[in-house]
């Protein structure tokens, strides 16, 4: 069975208190649970990882190149400047998909770069947390394109 992980970077565990009206009232946790439910639904595992130290990212992002076929990443205020993030996913194989709640290229000036946009396979943003079920769909329709091909 295919496997997808999710990480989720820093302040992401505050969901549903921090900045609502940005980031809408939607808790980590009530996103998991969705994403659960659809990839369960699409025959895929799917297990989810937060954390708000860079170089815990930079771990999970190396572990995945074994035990993950696709990884949907928020890398959320890293996104912005980490290199370490960037080689993590230039360094591995498995395709990385990144997602924002908010459409970050209509927010301040600082979030309209995107270190990492360059080498992950595509950016979702701006749907709230339907940006993470959008990144799965992709994730779930790239996986079953590929089964289907072996
Ligand atoms: C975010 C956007 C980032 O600019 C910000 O630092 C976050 C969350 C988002 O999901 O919209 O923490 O990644």
């Amino acid at each position: 069975m295919p496997h997808i992980l999710v990480i989720h970077g820093p302040n992401l565990n505050l969901l549903g208190t921090r900045e609502p009206e940005i980031y809408g009232s939607t808790t980590l946790k009530d996103i998991n649970e969705k994403l659960q439910k659809r990839a369960t639904e699409a025959s895929m595992s799917i297990s989810f990882f937060q954390s708000n130290h860079e170089g815990a990212i930079v771990d999970a992002l190396q572990e995945a190149a074994t035990s993950a076929d696709f990884v949907i990443l928020n890398a959320a205020a890293y996104t912005h400047y980490s290199v370490a993030i960037r080689d993590a996913i230039a360094a591995i194989k498995t395709p990385v998909i990144e997602v924002h709640l908010s459409n970050i290229h209509q927010r301040e000036e600082f979030r309209h770069h995107s270190v990492i946009a360059p080498v992950v396979m595509g950016q979702i943003c701006g749907f709230g947390a339907d940006s993470y079920l959008v990144a799965l769909e992709a994730a779930i329709r790239k996986l079953s394109e590929a089964q289907h091909e072996s």
